[in-house]
């Protein structure tokens, strides 16, 4: 049996060793090929989120206090007891990451470390073992050789990364689960949003409160979310603007995505908290911006600020982001029964330039000075 361990994958410091792919068996990631390939069915000019998912997953269970016999097979459904743990007591956390192909044709799987990094503080949230960074590196990257040919090529299309893990002993009764199944499944997707949305200032649900588990990426936030978006939805919003729990009056996030503003030409965005998570793309963008000499105000943004901003027009831009969504432009803040339109935008705009910033590094077109960049 192969047991994982920091020996057999690469530590977080010999992550350059990981460009090279795992040879031989041991410290290897076996890979067992599909006979039934789904590749030719797609349409790879629509590639709605969640349409597609590739011919091949990474499996690898957690048993006995170790990670073990980790390997990539054909993507299946999976057998699991009715008293699976997760499914009652949802120990169960997820990640969303993309791999990119590069102007030069390469891929690139874009900034594991971070994504490493708030997986496992996601699973120290809600006691579940961690994953050591090189087992994490190495499921990514052999998972996506093997489905190499799944990479779309072009504008604003990408491989998703759904690494996921959650408990799967079989027991009755409340308990933190002594055996965790870790899956990385991935799929071909557009960005999310294809035009400005309409997001509404959320007065009454809320999305997370302080001490909770608000930045972790754990399944119940989803779920506890859907009914409050859901009756957004109904309303024709696209998606929630949470806020505090304590006083509905400061901004939180938006559904999958960071909120950005820019007020008086400065980006202003909420200061990553215990209610937050900790976007990976808005990381990026505030570094990107820092470095083009675009004044960042990491602050509280009250709703009354985007009220009085918008009033006045200090307040030019508000967007979210997001790897699925990349950058979603906000047209339309729904605040207590009054719509609040933002200007019309272009390709000027702070949000724009950043996105291309963003892009051009994930392209190779313009020097990875961050090392964010992971080539395959
Ligand atoms: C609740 C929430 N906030 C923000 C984000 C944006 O984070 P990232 O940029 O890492 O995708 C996501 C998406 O993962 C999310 O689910």
């Amino acid at each position: 049996m192969q047991t994982v361990n920091e020996k057999e994958f690469p530590l977080e410091s010999e992550v350059g060793a990981l460009a090279t792919p795992p040879s031989g068996v041991r410290g290897a990631i076996p890979v067992e090929k599909t006979t039934h390939a789904t590749l030719h069915q797609v349409d790879w000019n629509d590639l709605p989120f969640g349409k597609y998912v590739s011919d091949h997953m990474f499996i690898c269970r957690y048993k006995a206090g170790e990670w073990q016999e980790p390997k990539v097979q054909p993507f299946q459904n999976l057998s699991l007891a009715p008293t699976a743990l997760a499914l009652h007591y949802g120990q169960s956390v997820f990640e969303g990451m993309k791999a990119f192909r590069m102007h030069d044709g390469a891929i690139n799987i874009f900034r594991i470390e971070k994504h490493h990094e708030r997986l496992n503080a996601s699973l120290r949230r809600m006691c579940m073992p961690s994953i050591p960074y090189g087992l994490f590196a190495a499921a990514l990257q052999q998972l996506v050789r093997v489905d190499e040919a799944w990479v779309p090529e072009g504008e604003d299309v990408a491989l998703y990364l759904r690494p996921l893990v959650f408990a799967s002993e079989a027991k009755f009764g409340v308990k933190i689960s002594d055996e965790y199944l870790f899956l990385v499944i991935t799929g071909p997707v557009h960005t999310l949003y294809q035009k400005p949305i309409r997001i509404k200032a959320e007065r009454h649900y809320i999305r997370a409160a302080k001490g909770g588990t608000g930045f972790a990426k754990c399944a119940g936030n989803y779920g506890g979310a859907f009914y409050a978006t859901q009756k957004a939805k109904e309303e024709g919003f696209d998606n929630i603007l949470w806020l505090d729990a304590c006083g509905h009056e400061y901004v939180e996030e938006s559904g999958t995505m960071n909120l950005l503003f820019v007020v008086d030409g400065k980006l202003v965005t909420p200061p990553v908290s215990d209610t937050i998570l900790n976007g990976v793309t808005r990381d990026c963008l505030l570094q990107l911006a820092a470095g083009m000499g675009i004044p960042v105000e990491e602050r509280p943004v009250g709703i009354s600020e985007i009220v009085d901003g918008l009033q006045g027009g200090r307040l030019t831009e508000a967007f979210g982001a997001g790897t699925a969504a990349v950058v979603a432009p906000v047209s339309t803040i729904g605040i207590d029964d009054q719509l609040y339109e933002l200007p019309t935008y272009n390709e000027d705009n702070v949000m724009f330039r950043l996105k291309k910033a963003l892009e051009d590094l994930r392209s190779g077109r313009t020097e990875d000075r961050f090392g964010w960049n992971n080539v395959v």
